[in-house]
């Protein structure tokens, strides 16, 4: 259950929101007053009166202060033109109309959940269990994840045991074959950078149970986005710089998220929060350089880059394996370059597919 505070004045609405968002959201109301006492957050729910105007005057200059990017949103009547007027004027980022559904609060705060999570997988996906549980597992820790509840370490566990099966028995070609042909964007990744990952823990013959640490990153690393809007992480072209900088959150967001979950090994945290630092301090969230980086997130960032590079996109066809391979050559000083190295029989062996 995701916990939201919603800034209301009328006990009976509010009444009536709880209702409506049973199940989804666990409210809890503040007033006006109460909310203008400290700075306006990330993301800010209304359920007030929009005729009030001496309190809405207080309310345009605050939320003159809202974070840029910050979600304003305001529940308002379907025929009331002059709320949604007012509501806008004040600064809204969205007006959702009575009755609210849940799902679709939730879309607006956090991207669109729904199309995530209830992705219906090709037959060819299907067919294999160890996809099928895997992509079963990524939908519940994205959903998770976007509603605020704690992930289910066991399940992940198990399911990443699977993609090391499955890798190992069949090669890491099956796997992105299979892989490469789900719809979605975002598990499409995640389940490409598992299958390099373990594919290139057993190039390198790293212990089993680090084998299992990489299948179980290379499905939760990317789970931040799923508090990134779908229109940014979903978005059929390049991200101009506001964009960017609203994607590189999902590092942090990622953390976030795992952080309550009991019993997450540290090195799991360090590879959700770190992939994307490089070994220069030219990477984000935190800019670390080589002495912070593990062996570990080394793999992972480098299964991560490739990953990208050889996905199948609707704008842009994907880079064969020995394309890829060299952009992270080319990457120097960012990457492990004895682990790129060791990388590269696996880039061969993503060449076949990417080429297809
Ligand atoms: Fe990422
Ligand atoms: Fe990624």
């Amino acid at each position: 259950m995701y916990h939201l505070t919603v800034i209301a004045d009328d006990r009976a609405n509010t009444d009536v929101l709880r209702k409506q968002l049973a199940g989804i959201f666990d409210i809890e109301t503040e007033t006006v007053e109460e909310a203008i006492r400290s700075s306006p957050g990330a993301a800010t729910v209304f359920d007030i009166n929009l005729s009030d105007e001496p309190s809405l005057l207080k309310l345009k200059s605050w939320l003159g202060r809202k974070p840029a990017n910050a979600k304003v949103i305001f529940l308002a009547d379907r025929t009331s033109h002059l709320q949604h007027a007012r509501a806008y004027a004040l600064g809204a980022t969205d007006v959702l109309h009575r009755p609210i559904d849940g799902r679709e609060l939730l879309a607006r705060l956090w991207g669109d959940v729904t199309s995530l999570s209830s992705d219906p997988a090709n037959a060819a996906i299907r067919k294999s269990p160890a996809v099928a549980s895997a992509i079963d597992t990524l939908q519940n820790i994205f959903s998770s994840a976007c509603l605020g509840e704690p992930l289910d370490a066991k399940s992940i566990d198990s399911a990443g045991d699977n993609v090391v099966g499955h890798v190992e028995t069949h090669g890491l070609t099956a796997w992105i074959d299979t892989v490469r042909t789900h719809h979605s964007a975002t598990y499409q990744h995640c389940l490409l950078v598992t299958g390099l990952a373990v594919a290139f823990g057993q190039q390198i013959r790293v212990s089993r149970a680090d084998r299992q640490r990489l299948s179980f990153a290379g499905m939760l690393h990317d789970i931040g986005k799923a508090r990134i809007p779908l229109a940014i992480l979903e978005k059929p072209g390049r991200l101009d710089d506001d964009e960017m900088a609203v994607m590189k959150k999902h590092a942090q967001y990622g953390f976030d998220a795992l952080a309550t979950a009991p019993g997450l090994p540290t090195e799991m945290l360090d590879m959700v929060v770190h992939h994307h630092e490089y070994l220069d301090g030219s990477g984000y969230p935190h800019g670390i350089g080589a002495s912070e980086i593990s062996d570990l997130v080394r793999m992972i960032t480098i299964a991560d880059v490739f990953g990208a590079l050889i996905e199948r996109r609707s704008y842009k066809p994907p880079l064969s394996g020995l394309a890829a391979y060299n952009v992270l050559l080319d990457m120097g000083p960012k990457l492990d370059k004895d682990l790129v190295r060791a990388f590269e029989p696996v880039a061969s062996l993503g060449r076949n597919q990417a080429s297809g």
